[in-house]
């Protein structure tokens, strides 16, 4: 049986669920791949720590180079995280000509098409089924599966922490802080938390799936990103009477020449499957023109779950390499010379529907003075519900629009905030009616 080497770069959590498959499911791994997968090297800066896993004969270096300078590494496993020294170790290693896997979501977001470029230059696959919804085949799955479909929109929960925030607020009435902190404490965080509660984590992981699933160039910068720091559990209360529940969402479609492409929270109907997407766990919706909606839910965080879609890379590119083949699918789905450059949809363009809640002076006239300038600025109400209790001589008006254009609901908004009608800031929640079949 052909013996397939690994090198790990990084010993941290993932790098530590990886090596442990690759020892525990030594034999299922071999009898699926028809070759031995052996962890030769693992390269970290901490040696020290006893990461509880009997690693036998795989050496455990503090030198990276050791890694990648070694000609027998056939794969590179990078679970360092971040985007400096793990994008230096990687385009090492694939000018070592080592294919490499990764789960570095950040990274592939800010240079993927470099990664993406140093690959194909070297003629070597590049892999990354863990960086997006943990366990969730999502890459394989716009990759492979659904070659012949044309992919209309992906409505993503892709944060686990997010969505942790949102569960415990919603159901039972936790304060942000409290519930960040257990987030953390069940280790689905980010160790920079702002990278998950101001949405950049959903953003990153959006800018992987929409160049799978359009073939275009992997663009983080034209996103538009807003996470759930300012959701109020009084948002979250109110949005149940209108029959939505508030998600962070990573939104993708593709129009005739553009796509758009967001990240907020989001309020969606309760009877949408995505809206019992609790807790840490991940779904990603994904509206294909043959398929229809498919939904895939599971663990997008969390040692095994990620080490297992890490696994799952390393396996296909093992199959290849004992079929004597390399880079038989696309990396990102489609050919280089074959990926485009498609833009991304201003966000002041967007058309959409919009929950507003003002904070208003109980006064005569208040309401006229507001749906007034909304009326100005194009923006038709499909509901008004004065909500809650008087407080301050303050109420809270909340309304429901029909469709109306990003620009002018913010110059809307801009305007009815240098009015003495309403205190504080408005808030917005954009409203999105996802395809239930
Ligand atoms: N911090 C991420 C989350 C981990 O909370 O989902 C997985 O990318």
């Amino acid at each position: 049986m052909k013996t397939i080497n690994i090198g790990i770069l990084g010993y941290g959590v993932v790098g530590a669920g990886v090596a442990k498959l690759l020892k525990q499911k030594k034999q299922l791994l071999e009898s699926r791949t028809g070759a031995v997968l052996n962890l030769k090297t693992i390269a970290d800066i901490d040696t020290a720590t006893n990461r509880g896993i009997d690693l036998g004969t795989t050496a455990l270096v503090s030198d990276a180079n050791v890694v990648m300078d070694d000609p027998a590494i056939d794969i590179v496993v990078e679970t360092i995280g971040g985007e400096t020294i793990a994008r230096e170790f990687i385009l090492k290693s694939l000018e070592n000509k080592k294919h490499v896997v990764t789960a570095n979501k950040a990274l592939l977001a800010s240079f993927g098409n470099d990664l993406v470029t140093a690959a194909r230059k070297n003629q070597v696959d590049l892999a990354f089924e863990a960086s997006v919804g943990g366990c969730m085949p999502v890459i394989k799955f716009l990759r492979e599966s659904l070659v012949a479909n044309d992919i209309k929109s992906m409505s993503a929960i892709l944060n686990g922490t997010c969505n942790y925030i949102l569960t415990k607020i919603s159901k039972d009435g936790s304060d942000f802080e409290d519930a960040l902190r257990k987030a953390q404490e069940l280790g689905y965080a980010e160790a920079e938390p702002s990278l998950d509660i101001d949405g950049f984590d959903t953003a990153h992981k959006l800018a992987i799936l929409n160049s799978l699933a359009h073939g275009m160039e992997i663009n983080l910068k034209d996103i538009y990103v807003e996470g759930i720091r300012n959701i109020t559990p009084k948002d979250i209360e109110f949005a149940k009477d209108f029959g939505y529940i508030i998600k962070l969402l990573a939104i993708g479609k593709i129009h005739e020449d553009y796509v758009e492409a967001r990240v907020h929270p989001t309020m969606i109907s309760s009877s949408n499957p995505l809206s019992h997407v609790d807790g840490s766990m991940n779904a990603i919706a994904i509206d294909a023109d043959a398929t229809g909606q498919t939904i895939l839910y599971g663990h997008g965080a969390g040692m095994m779950p990620t080490a297992s879609a890490v696994l799952s890379d390393i396996a296909d590119i093992a199959r290849n390499i004992i079929s004597g083949i390399k880079r038989r699918v696309p990396i990102l789905g489609y050919p280089e010379d074959n990926i485009k450059s498609i833009p991304i949809l201003p966000m002041e363009e967007l058309y959409t529907k919009y929950y507003l809640r003002f904070e208003a002076q109980d006064h005569p006239g208040v309401l006229a003075k507001i749906s007034g300038i909304l009326g100005e600025n194009n923006i038709s109400i499909k509901s008004v519900h004065q909500k809650g209790r008087k407080s301050n001589g303050k109420v809270p008006i909340v309304m429901i629009t029909h469709t109306a254009r990003e620009a002018g609901v913010q110059h809307a908004l801009k305007q009815i905030s240098k009015t003495d009608s309403v205190v504080g800031r408005p808030v917005v929640i954009r409203i999105e009616e996802i395809a239930e079949e």
